[in-house]
C-alpha cells in the first residue's frame, strides 16, 4: 500500500504566521551594515568578504546586526550567537583547530535522531554558542519551496535559533544551525504543528532520502523521482526517526544515469532511472543538429568556440558501445548494444529521448572511505518497474534490510557487509539470481568456493579409499 496522507498538506500563509514585521526584518540601514563591527576582532574572516563569490562572512554579519537590533522579547535564544560563532571561528583560523567539544547527544521525545548536539569548548569565552545544536529538517523532494514556507521557517528560526542555516545539508535536509537544548522541543512542535514538516534523519538509521529534480523539470527522467522519494520517506518514517540499524543507510533517487543527486556515490541504495526499449529518434531534429540549426548539448559549451557541430566526432565516435551510425542523413542506433550512457541524448536532447518502457536500476553499497575504503554502488537489479505503490521496490528494500540488520556488524555499512560475506553469498541471501550484468569482469583468481551439494561425492572422503588406489 502506498503512503496516503490523512489530509492534504497545509497551505501556509506567511502573513498569518509571521513573527516579525518587515521593519523588524530590515531593522538596519546600509550605512549601519557597512560600519558594522563584530564584537570580536576577526581580521582573517574579514578577508573573506573580498572577492566575487557570495561571502558567508558578510551574510553572517548582516544577521548579527539584525539580531543586535531586535528587542529582548523578539528573540528567545542568544542574541550574540552569530557573533560568538564568528569569534570562535576566527580563533580556529588562528590555531588551525576546531573548538567544538566531542559529540553531543540531544534530541526530541519519540525520536532517536534528527538533532546533532554540539558544545563549544570555550563556553566561557563564547557563551552564546555554549550549546549550538543543529536540527535536520526533512526537505521537500527536489527542494521546491514556496516563499510562505521559507519565510515562516526563517521567522521561527530567528526567534528560537541562531538565524543561521545551511540550505542544504549534503544528504538533503534543510539544516538549522545552532540552538539550545531547551528550544528543541518547542521548535519540533512548531515544525510539526505549524509548518507541517518533520525533522530528518541522523544516527544509525535511514537518513533523509533525496532525489534529482526528475519529472518536475527534466525531459530525461525515466520515473517520478520525487514521488518515489516521498513515498519511501513516508513509508519508512519509523526507520528514519528511530535508529534500528547496524549503521546509517541512505536512499537516493536519480531519474536517469546522469546522476544529478549522485546516488551511485552517496547512497547505500541507489535508484537510477533507465529504459529497456529503443531510444526515440526524431530524424528531422537530427538533421537540424547536423545543419547547425540547433546547438549541441543545449548550448552547454557556448563559452568557447569548438567549431561546427560534427555528429560523427561528437556523438557517433564517442558512443562507448560504438552502436551508432549514420546511414545517409538517418541516425541509426543498435539499441541491443546501447548501454544507456546518456551521451547521445545529452548532446542532442531535441532529437533523442529515452525509450518509453522505463524503470529503475538498483545499485547497492556506496560509502565513504571509513573503514575499509570508498565504494561506489554495485549493480544489483538491472531493471525494475517503478510505479506506485512501489511494492516491488519495498519488497527488495526490506530483503536487504533484513539481511543487513541481522548480519551487519556494529557500524558496518551495507557495502562493507557485501564485501565481507562476498557478493555471491549476498545476492543469494537477498534472493537474486546471479547475472552477468552484476560484474564488470569475471574474477581473475581461482579461489572459488563451491557448495558441497554442487560437487559430486561431497566433502567426506576416506583416505584409505584413496590409498587403495595411490600408494604412499
Ligand atoms: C611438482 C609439481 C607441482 C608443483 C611444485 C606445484 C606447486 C603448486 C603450488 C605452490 C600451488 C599453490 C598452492 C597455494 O597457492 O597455496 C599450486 C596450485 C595448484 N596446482 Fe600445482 N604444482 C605442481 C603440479 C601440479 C599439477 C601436475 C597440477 C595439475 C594436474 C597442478 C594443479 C594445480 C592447481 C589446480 C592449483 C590451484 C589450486 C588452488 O588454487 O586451490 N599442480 N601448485
Ligand atoms: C603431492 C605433493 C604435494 C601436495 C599434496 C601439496 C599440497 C599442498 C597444499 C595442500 C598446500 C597448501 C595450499 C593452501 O594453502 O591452500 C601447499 C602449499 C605449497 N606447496 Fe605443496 N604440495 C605438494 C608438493 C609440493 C612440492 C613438490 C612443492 C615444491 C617443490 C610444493 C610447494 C608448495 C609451496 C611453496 C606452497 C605454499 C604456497 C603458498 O603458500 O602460497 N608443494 N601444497
Ligand atoms: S538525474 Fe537525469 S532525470 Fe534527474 S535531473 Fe539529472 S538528468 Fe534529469
Ligand atoms: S546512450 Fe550511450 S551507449 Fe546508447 S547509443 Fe547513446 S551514446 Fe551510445
Amino acid at each position: 500500500m502506498a503512503f496516503e496522507p490523512v489530509r492534504e498538506m497545509k497551505k501556509l500563509n506567511y502573513e498569518e504566521l509571521r513573527i516579525y514585521s518587515d521593519a523588524e526584518l530590515k531593522n538596519y540601514t546600509e550605512e549601519e551594515l557597512k560600519s558594522f563591527k563584530c564584537k570580536y576582532e576577526i581580521p582573517k574572516l574579514d578577508e573573506l568578504e573580498k572577492g566575487p563569490w557570495p561571502s558567508f562572512v558578510s551574510d553572517a554579519k548582516q544577521e548579527a546586526l539584525r539580531r543586535r537590533k531586535l528587542s529582548d522579547d523578539q528573540i528567545l535564544t542568544h542574541r550574540d550567537a552569530v557573533e560568538d560563532l564568528l569569534g570562535q571561528l576566527e580563533l580556529s583560523f588562528d590555531e588551525g583547530e576546531t573548538h567544538w567539544k566531542h559529540g553531543g547527544i540531544v534530541g526530541v521525545f519519540g525520536y532517536g535522531g534528527g538533532v546533532i548536539g554540539r558544545y563549544s569548548d570555550l563556553a566561557e569565552k563564547y557563551p552564546s554558542i555554549a550549546m549550538f545544536h543543529t536540527i535536520r529538517v526533512n526537505q521537500p523532494a527536489s527542494k521546491f519551496y514556496s516563499t510562505d514556507f521559507l519565510k515562516t521557517i526563517c521567522d521561527m528560526w530567528e526567534y528560537r535559533g541562531s538565524g543561521l542555516m545551511n540550505l542544504h545539508g549534503s544528504t538533503g535536509d534543510l539544516v538549522l544551525l545552532g540552538t539550545t537544548t531547551e528550544q528543541l522541543e518547542p521548535i519540533f512542535y512548531e515544525l510539526g504543528h505549524v509548518l507541517d514538516t518533520d525533522i530528518g534523519g541522523s544516527g544509525s538509521n535511514l537518513r533523509t532520502p533525496a532525489c534529482c529534480i526528475g519529472k518536475a523539470r527534466c525531459e530525461y527522467a525515466c520515473y517520478d523521482t520525487q514521488a518515489l522519494c516521498y513515498e519511501l520517506t513516508n513509508y519508512y518514517q519509523d526507520e528514519l526517526h528511530r535508529p534500528a540499524f547496524p549503521y546509517k543507510f541512505k536512499f537516493k533517487f536519480d531519474g536517469c544515469p546522469n546522476g544529478c543527486v549522485a546516488s551511485i556515490a552517496r547512497s547505500d541504495m541507489s535508484f537510477i532511472g533507465t529504459w529497456r526499449d529503443d531510444i526515440r529518434i526524431d530524424q528531422d531534429a537530427v538533421k537540424a543538429y547536423i545543419a547547425g540549426d540547433i546547438v549541441p548539448n543545449a548550448g552547454a559549451h557556448k563559452g568557447r568556440d569548438w567549431g561546427k557541430f560534427d555528429i560523427q566526432k561528437e556523438v557517433i565516435d564517442l558512443c562507448p558501445s560504438k552502436c551508432m551510425s549514420l546511414e545517409g542523413d538517418q541516425l541509426v542506433i543498435d539499441n541491443s548494444e546501447c548501454v544507456r550512457c546518456m551521451h547521445c541524448i545529452n548532446t542532442m536532447p531535441k532529437a533523442l529521448k529515452p525509450g518509453v518502457d522505463t524503470g529503475i536500476s538498483i545499485l547497492l553499497g556506496a560509502k565513504a572511505p571509513i573503514l575499509d575504503g570508498a565504494q561506489m554502488a554495485t549493480l544489483m537489479i538491472p531493471f525494475m518497474k517503478a510505479e506506485a505503490p512501489y511494492d516491488n521496490i519495498k519488497e527488495f528494500v526490506e530483503k536487504v534490510w533484513e539481511f543487513w540488520m541481522e548480519e551487519g556488524k556494529n557500524r558496518e555499512r551495507l557495502g562493507e557487509l557485501m564485501q565481507r560475506v562476498t557478493l555471491p553469498k549476498f545476492i543469494e541471501t537477498i534472493g537474486l539470481p546471479p547475472a552477468p550484468q552484476m560484474v564488470k569482469a569475471p574474477r581473475s583468481n581461482p579461489y572459488i568456493f563451491w557448495k558441497e551439494e554442487d560437487v559430486k561425492g561431497g566433502w567426506n572422503r576416506d583416505i584409505n579409499d584413496y590409498r587403495s588406489r595411490h600408494k604412499r
